[in-house]
Formats: C-alpha cells, sequence, structure tokens
C-alpha cells in the first residue's frame, strides 16, 4: 500500500487529493493544524466513515512553523509521497499579512525541505507553487522556463519556495516537483476566493438572503480551471520518471465580469441590479498577463483539463443554490 502525506488536507485541493488518492489504493495521512476545525471541513464525509478514518485515512496534529512537531509526523508516517499544499494562500491577505505569509509559504517549505533531505528513506515531493511567481510576466503565456516577477507577498514567499525546491533538488538530488499552478476552482473553494464570491453571492441573492455583492476590480483576468483537474496533475507530476516542474492551466483567460454574467445568468438574474464595486477589495497591485502554457504538463504526463470554464462556474453556482437551499448563509 503506497503512502502519502497531505500538508494542507482540509484545504480544497486537500480534499480531493485524499479522494483521489484513497481511490488509488493509498493509505492517506494529513497534517492539520490545532486551530483546524474538522467537525465542519471538507473531510468531513471521509472523517466520519468509519470504514476510512483510522483505516486508511490518518490525520495529525503539526505546524509548518513548528519543525518539532512536523519532524515527528514525519519521521512516524514514513510517507512514499509527500503533498506540500499548505500555506498562507490568500494574496489580498498577504499585503495585510506578509510576515506570517512568508514564514508559512516560504520558510515552511525550506523547513520541510531540510527534513526529507535528512529522511532514510527516499521519498517523493510535490510543492504547490503558483502562478503568482510570474506576477509581470515578460511573456504570455507562461511556460516553466519564464522568469519569476512576483508583485505581491504571497507571489514572492512562493517565488522563494519554489526556487529552494529546484536548489534541493539539484543539490541533494532529492525528487521534488514544482506545480505552478493556475487559479483552479471548485464548489469546495473558500469563500473569500473571487469565483466562490460571485457564485454564493448570486445563488444567495437568488434566493432572498443577501441583497447586493460587493467587488473589487472586475476587469482582473485570470486562467481559471477546475481544481479536480489540477489535483490530478498533482499526482501525475510525481508518478513520472524524473523530478521536473509543470505548469498547469487552461490557457485561457476571463474576467472577473465573465464569472459574474455566467453566475447570475445562471440563476436567472440581472447582475446590473446587484453588483457594486468596493475599494476595500482593490487590490495595490494586480498581476498582468496570467495565461498558463500547459503543453510541457500535457506532453510528459498527458494531462489535460476535462471542465470549460463555463460548466465550472454553472456548477459552482447550482451547487450553491442548492447547499443554501438547505442550509441558509451559517446556518
Ligand atoms: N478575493 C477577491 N474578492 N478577489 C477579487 C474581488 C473580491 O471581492 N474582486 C475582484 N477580485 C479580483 C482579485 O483582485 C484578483 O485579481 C482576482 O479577482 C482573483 O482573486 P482570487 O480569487 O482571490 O485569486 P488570486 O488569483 O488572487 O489567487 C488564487 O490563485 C492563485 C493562483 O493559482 C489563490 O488560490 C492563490 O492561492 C493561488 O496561488
Amino acid at each position: 500500500m503506497p503512502r502519502a502525506l497531505i500538508t494542507g488536507i482540509t484545504g480544497q485541493d486537500g480534499s480531493y487529493l485524499t479522494e483521489l488518492l484513497l481511490e488509488q489504493g493509498y493509505d492517506v495521512h494529513g497534517v492539520v493544524r490545532r486551530t483546524s476545525s474538522l467537525g465542519r471541513s471538507r473531510l468531513d464525509h471521509l472523517y466520519n466513515d468509519p470504514a476510512v478514518y483510522g483505516r486508511r485515512l490518518f490525520l495529525h496534529y503539526a505546524e509548518l512553523d513548528d519543525p518539532t512537531t512536523l519532524r515527528r509526523v514525519l519521521v512516524k508516517v514514513a510517507p512514499d509521497e509527500i503533498y506540500h499544499l499548505a500555506g498562507q494562500s490568500h494574496v489580498g491577505l498577504s499585503f495585510e499579512i506578509p510576515e506570517s505569509t512568508c514564514e508559512m509559504t516560504a520558510m515552511g517549505t525550506l523547513r520541510l525541505l531540510e527534513m526529507i533531505r535528512d529522511l532514510k528513506n527516499p521519498v517523493r515531493l510535490f510543492h504547490a507553487s503558483s502562478s503568482e511567481v510570474f506576477g509581470e510576466p515578460s511573456i504570455v503565456p507562461q511556460d516553466e522556463n519564464t522568469p519569476f516577477a512576483p508583485i505581491n507577498p504571497y507571489g514572492c514567499a512562493k517565488a522563494f519556495a519554489s526556487h529552494m525546491l529546484v536548489i534541493y533538488r539539484r543539490t541533494f538530488g532529492l525528487f521534488a516537483c514544482n506545480g505552478i499552478m493556475f487559479n483552479h476552482e471548485s464548489p469546495r473553494r473558500g469563500e473569500n476566493f473571487v469565483t466562490r464570491k460571485i457564485c454564493r453571492a448570486a445563488a444567495a441573492i437568488k434566493l432572498g438572503l443577501q441583497k447586493e455583492l460587493a467587488l473589487g476590480d472586475t476587469t482582473a483576468r485570470r486562467d481559471w480551471g477546475d481544481a479536480r483537474d489540477y489535483i490530478r496533475g498533482m499526482w501525475l507530476a510525481l508518478q513520472h520518471a524524473k523530478p521536473e516542474d509543470f505548469v498547469f492551466a487552461t490557457g485561457e483567460s476571463h474576467s472577473v465580469q465573465d464569472v459574474v454574467e455566467l453566475s447570475f445568468q445562471t440563476v436567472g438574474l440581472d447582475w446590473r441590479q446587484f453588483v457594486k464595486q468596493d475599494q476595500r477589495f482593490m487590490r495595490p497591485a494586480e498581476p498582468h498577463r496570467l495565461i498558463g502554457n500547459a503543453a510541457k504538463a500535457k506532453r510528459l504526463l498527458s494531462w489535460v483539463p476535462k471542465t470549460t470554464f463555463a460548466q465550472l462556474i454553472a456548477e459552482m453556482t447550482e451547487t450553491d443554490l442548492e447547499l443554501l437551499a438547505r442550509k441558509p448563509l451559517d446556518g
């Protein structure tokens, strides 16, 4: 039975990856923070399944900024594969809390690399890097050779972590891969990320639970894909014969406004009556022209994103409509 360890297991990607790895016959171990609440987490269905939790899925308390706890888990679990997904992942918030963002995302990854370097048994590491490393790129679309030019603390922390991983791969021969992940969304996306915020608001407004939707820059553009496609990419990266970096992206760019129009169209409302701009959600700097070229992942891993942008936004809005109809906001 292969054994995987996931940091950030309670997040969107961690929960889908857990399901995928269990399906593939892995025992899955997750690192959770003491402050995480598992009761209502995205792992709820697995955590409460006695055939899974404690048999094939195991959770361990540890903190990325407390190396002793993490080292202990790593030695105890002795995983074959590690998926490092944890970190402060909100770009806007990283301007408010740059030090803790770097502590978790940059130094947390370096600490993990240091621990892996000391392990007796070889382990394969996947690091969830981000398109935010490109910031203001000189090349469009971006691929594995595009120079990093981050423009926010989060992107800078991810750039540090990604560079360190390459250094450890070269210097110490670690089997370690950066997945340079462009935005990826799903019905499990956190509610403070823009796609989920919009889809949930369109559903709540439709049900009479919310009056309006306040957004920042609706002209901002991103390359948005489906998280379920992207976690398949993570797994494929670690099954490849050689440790390499891969860009995961759709190669299509859409605006926040496109998300608004599609989600309000899904619930049959005119967005003009409900959406307003709010300075509080504007960022000090916005990346430009972030579009990924995933040709390498397609060629070497046979990775192909399956869901279209329109399908994704419609599914997210419809799922929120069902969820809210059953359980109104924070109910
Ligand atoms: N969150 C948010 N809220 N974003 C808004 C809003 C709003 O009200 N209004 C406009 N936006 C714009 C942001 O300014 C940004 O340009 C865009 O919507 C997307 O914002 P997010 O959904 O917060 O995602 P992100 O692109 O900053 O970062 C996400 O993707 C990265 C790349 O994959 C995160 O998941 C990162 O962790 C990830 O690395």
